[in-house]
C-alpha cells in the first residue's frame, strides 16, 4: 500500500521525485483517448527503472505461445497489444551533459494528471552534475476530440548558467515489448519521410502486417523566434535537432504535434498521404487550439459521466480517476475495439478482451455514454461469432456451438493454461447476460433480431453440449470447469456456471420468441443461417435447463460453489495470519487449490446477476458464508461484495469494499500498479456507488433506487443517461433529488414507491418508514 498521491478533487498529484515510485506513477498518470494511449514516461532520456509504453488500439502481434507442456487445443499464439513508436521523445543535452532525472539532483518535482481537462503535466528543477540548473515545464495530451492526434509543450529554462543546449525531438520506433515471449522486436520499418520539420515513420508489425504511421511536427521557439531545425534519422528513428545558446534566466519552448494513423482505417498505400493531410491540419491549428478542443471534449464527457462526492476529497478523487481512466480507454467509436484489463497503461493481459467487459464494463458505458457505445461492445462479439464457433469446434463441439475465448484480440483464443482456456467457460454466459442487460437498460429489443439472437443460439448450443446426463444424480451435470474463482480448477458443477448455463438456455428460447413475433422475416433468415431445428433444440434446451444440477449444502443452507467444497478445511479468512496474504504471493499454487479460500466473487457473482430470484435471507446466508472465505485477490471481487452488502443494508461493509476498489491503484493496494492500472475493475467501482449506495436497478423498463449515504459523505450525485433522458441523481442522508432534462416525464421508483419525475427536478424525501 502506498500513500504518496495528494488528495485533490480533479487532479492526481505527485510531489517530489522518487525513482522507486516511477513505474507506479507511469501507470497512474497514463493518458489515452480510446484510439491510442501511453504511460507517463518522460519526454527526456531516463536511465532509471521505467516501463516504456505507447499503444495503438487494435494493433497487435501474435507472439508465439510459450508453455511448458503443450496440450492439444492450445492456441498457437498470444495476441499482444504492442509497444508502439514513441512520439514524445526529446533529448536534451546541456554543454554535452544529458538531462536525465536519474542522474541529476531533482527538486520541485510535480506531476499532475488534470482529469477535468485531460492533460498530463510535469514541472521540475534539475541540477546536473556540473552544477547547472534547469527548470522544466511540460504538458501533453492524447486528443479525445480527434483521436489520431496528440500534442505536447516542453519548456526548459536555464536557471543559473548560460550555455549551449542541444535539443533532439524524435519519433523512435525501435521499441520492444517487455513481455515478448522470445525477446523479439515486433516492428519492421516500411518507410520514413521528413518534410517541413515533420517526421513520418511508417512501421509494419511482423506477421499481422498492421501499418502504423507515427508522425511528429516539432517547433522550437527561443526569444520569440522559431528556430531552424535539422533532420536526423536512422533505422526506425526520425527526428529534428537544434542547438541554441541560452542566456541565463531565459527559456526555450518546444512544441510537438503528433499523430498515429493505422492501416485499420486507411489502405496501406494511402496511409502516409493521410498522415500528411492530418498533420497539415493539426499543425495549422497549433498546440493551443488542439488543447482547447481537448478541454471542451472532456467537459462534454464529464457532463455525461461525472460523479460528485461531497465531504470526502479522497473518495471524490478516486471515483473521478476511475471514470477518467475508463473514458480514456474506450470511447465506443469503433466496434473492432474493446477494453483490455490494463487499457493503455501497461502490457499485462496483452491488452486483449476478457469477460470483464461484459460482466463489469457494460453497466458503466450503458449509463454514462450514448447507447451506441455499449452496443459497439456487444457487436464486437457478434462479429467474432464465427471465430467462437471455430474455437468450439477445435475443442470437439459441433452444430454451430460457440465458445468465446477467455482472452482475445480478433476472436481467436489466445490464452494457454488448460484450466482456464478450456475450463473457464462461464465467460460465454457473461456475453449472453450482457445482451440481456443491454436490452433491459435500453429497451431496444430489436437488438436481438439484428445481432443478439445469433450469438445466443451459438452460446446455448455450447451449453447443451457441454453438460452430460448423470445417471447417478438423475440430473444434468457440468464436469471439469473453472468458475470465476480461479483458486479452484477442474471442478465439477460450479454453481455459478451451471446457473448461468441454464439461464442462457431459457433466455435464448425467450429471445427467439421475441424475434419470431417482432420480425418473422428475420427470424426465418436466422433459422436458415444457423440451420436451427426449432422444435428439437428448444426441447433439448428446456430439458437441460429444467434438470440442471445445483450443488447445495443442507447444513449451511447455501448454494455450494462446487461439488465437494465442504470437504475442504474450513478455516475462515479472519483466522488467516496477515503475513500469509496475499495468498498468491505467499503460498504455493498447490496449497491455494486445496484451500477453501476464494479469489473473487463466484456464487455471489451469480446471486448478483440473478438477484431477483433470491430472498434477502437466502442472499444473507450465502453472502456471510462466502464473504468469510473470500480473499479478494482479483480486483474484480470487492465491487460485487459491496453491491450485495448494500442490498443487505450492511452499509459499513458496503463502504469498506467500495474503498478497496476505489483507490486500488491510487494507493497501490496490491503492490502491482507498476504493471498498469486495473481498468476493468474501475467500472466495478462505479457500480459500487450506483448499484450499491444508490441501489439503482432497471425493472420493467423503469429506474428503481434504494439509496443510502455512506457515513463519511455529505452527499453524492451522478450523471446518467436513460432512454433518451439525461439525469442527475443527487443523494443525501434523507433525500434523493433527480433532475430530468428530457421533455417527457420519467416514471421511477424509490424504495418500491412509484414517482413521476417531470422535466426539471423532483425531490423525494425518504424516511425510516420508506426505507
Ligand atoms: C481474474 C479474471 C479476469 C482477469 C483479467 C484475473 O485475475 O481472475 O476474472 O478476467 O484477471 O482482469
Amino acid at each position: 500500500m502506498k500513500n504518496y498521491i495528494k488528495a485533490d478533487e480533479w487532479n492526481i498529484i505527485e510531489e517530489g521525485f522518487d525513482p522507486h515510485l516511477n513505474k507506479v506513477s507511469e501507470s497512474l498518470f497514463s493518458i489515452g483517448n480510446g484510439r491510442m494511449g501511453q504511460r507517463a514516461n518522460f519526454e527526456e532520456s531516463y536511465s532509471g527503472e521505467t516501463l516504456q509504453g505507447n499503444y495503438v488500439a487494435g494493433v497487435y502481434y501474435p507472439d508465439k505461445t510459450r508453455v511448458g507442456w503443450w496440450k492439444n487445443g492450445y492456441p498457437e499464439y498470444f495476441a499482444k497489444v504492442l509497444n508502439a513508436a514513441n512520439w514524445i521523445g526529446i533529448d536534451i543535452s546541456i554543454e554535452s551533459e544529458v538531462l536525465d532525472l536519474f542522474t541529476c539532483k531533482v527538486t520541485a518535482f510535480k506531476r499532475v494528471l488534470d482529469m477535468q481537462q485531460g492533460t498530463l503535466s510535469r514541472t521540475f528543477t534539475a541540477e546536473l552534475n556540473s552544477g547547472k540548473i534547469v527548470q522544466v515545464e511540460a504538458i501533453r495530451f492524447c486528443s479525445i476530440a480527434e483521436d489520431e492526434l496528440a500534442a505536447l509543450r516542453y519548456k526548459i529554462t536555464a536557471v543559473n548558467f548560460e550555455g549551449s543546449i542541444a535539443i533532439t525531438s524524435f519519433v523512435d520506433g525501435d521499441v520492444k515489448n517487455q513481455d515478448a515471449n522470445y525477446d523479439e522486436k515486433f516492428w519492421n520499418e516500411v518507410k520514413q519521410e521528413q518534410v517541413n520539420d515533420t517526421d513520418y515513420l511508417v512501421l509494419r508489425t511482423k506477421k499481422t502486417e498492421f501499418d502504423v504511421c507515427t508522425a511528429s511536427h516539432t517547433t522550437i521557439v527561443y526569444n520569440s523566434e522559431t528556430q531552424n531545425l535539422k533532420p536526423v534519422s536512422k533505422e526506425k528513428y526520425v527526428g529534428q535537432t537544434a542547438a541554441i545558446y541560452l542566456k541565463q534566466g531565459t527559456a526555450v519552448d518546444i512544441y510537438k504535434v503528433a499523430a498515429n494513423l493505422s492501416s485499420q482505417n486507411y489502405s496501406k498505400e494511402e496511409l502516409l498521404a493521410a498522415a500528411k493531410a492530418k498533420m497539415e491540419r493539426a499543425v495549422a491549428k497549433g498546440f493551443d487550439q488542439l488543447l482547447k478542443a481537448q478541454i471542451d471534449a472532456w467537459a462534454a464527457k464529464w457532463q455525461e459521466s461525472d460523479m460528485v462526492i461531497e465531504g470526502d476529497v479522497k473518495a471524490q478523487q478516486a471515483i473521478r480517476f476511475n471514470i477518467f481512466q475508463l473514458n480514456q480507454t474506450y470511447t465506443g467509436k469503433d466496434a473492432r475495439l474493446n477494453i483490455g484489463p490494463k487499457g493503455f497503461t501497461g502490457e499485462k493481459y496483452g491488452g486483449s478482451t476478457y469477460w470483464d467487459t461484459e460482466a463489469y464494463c457494460i453497466p458503466f458505458y450503458l449509463s454514462t455514454a450514448p447507447q451506441e457505445v455499449a452496443e459497439n461492445l456487444l457487436v464486437y462479439r457478434y462479429k467474432q461469432l464465427d471465430k467462437a464457433i471455430e474455437n468450439a469446434k477445435k475443442l470437439g463441439f459441433n452444430n454451430g456451438a460457440a465458445l468465446y475465448p477467455m482472452v482475445t484480440m480478433n476472436g481467436e483464443e489466445c490464452h494457454n493454461e488448460w484450466e482456464i482456456t478450456f475450463e473457464e467457460i462461464h465467460r460465454n454466459g457473461a456475453i449472453a447476460f450482457a445482451i440481456f442487460n443491454y436490452i433491459r437498460y435500453t429497451g431496444k429489443e430489436n437488438y436481438l433480431a439484428q445481432y443478439g439472437l445469433e450469438v445466443l443460439i451459438g452460446i446455448a448450443r455450447f451449453w447443451k453440449q457441454r453438460v452430460n446426463w448423470s445417471v447417478d444424480k438423475q440430473k444434468y451435470v457440468m464436469l471439469g470447469v473453472t468458475g470465476p474463482n480461479e483458486y479452484e480448477n477442474n471442478i465439477n458443477n460450479n454453481w455459478y456456471t451451471n446457473k448461468l448455463a441454464a439461464w442462457c438456455l431459457r433466455y435464448t428460447i425467450e429471445a427467439a420468441a421475441v424475434v419470431k413475433t417482432q420480425d418473422p422475416e428475420k427470424y426465418k433468415a436466422i433459422l436458415e443461417k444457423t440451420n436451427f431445428k426449432e422444435e428439437q433444440e428448444f426441447s433439448d434446451w428446456t430439458a437441460v435447463a429444467d434438470q440442471m444440477y445445483y450443488p447445495y449444502d443442507e447444513k449451511e443452507q447455501v448454494f455450494l460453489q462446487q461439488d465437494g467444497f465442504m470437504d475442504k478445511e474450513q478455516i475462515l479468512v479472519k483466522d488467516l495470519p496477515a503475513t500469509e496474504r496475499p495468498l498468491n504471493q505467499k503460498w504455493s499454487w498447490d496449497r491455494i487449490l486445496r484451500s477453501c479460500y476464494i479469489k473473487q466473487a463466484d456464487v455471489l457473482q451469480g446471486m448478483y446477476f440473478f438477484e431477483d430470484e433470491f430472498d434477502q435471507e437466502t442472499l444473507k446466508r450465502n453472502y456471510n458464508f462466502y464473504e468469510s472465505r473470500t480473499v479478494h485477490e482479483s480486483s474484480l471481487s470487492p465491487c460485487v461484495h459491496s453491491i450485495l452488502a448494500a442490498k443487505l443494508s450492511d452499509e459499513e461493509k458496503a463502504y469498506e469494499f467500495y474503498l478497496r476498489t476505489a483507490r486500488l491503484d491510487l494507493d497501490d493496494y496490491n503492490n502491482d500498479t507498476e504493471d498498469g492500472l486495473h481498468i476493468t475493475s474501475m467500472a466495478g467501482t462505479w457500480m459500487s456507488i450506483v448499484e450499491g449506495f444508490a441501489g439503482m436497478r432497471v425493472r420493467n423498463g423503469q429506474l428503481n433506487f434504494r439509496p443510502f449515504l455512506p457515513k463519511a459523505w455529505n452527499s453524492f450525485s451522478f450523471n446518467i443517461g436513460f432512454r433518451g433522458a439525461q439525469l442527475n441523481v443527487h443523494i443525501t442522508a434523507s433525500q434523493i433529488k433527480i433532475v430530468n432534462n428530457a421533455d417527457q416525464a420519467l416514471e421511477i421508483s424509490i424504495f418500491n414507491q412509484p414517482y413521476t419525475v417531470p422535466n426539471g427536478e423532483k425531490v423525494i424525501t425518504y424516511n425510516e418508514q420508506l426505507v
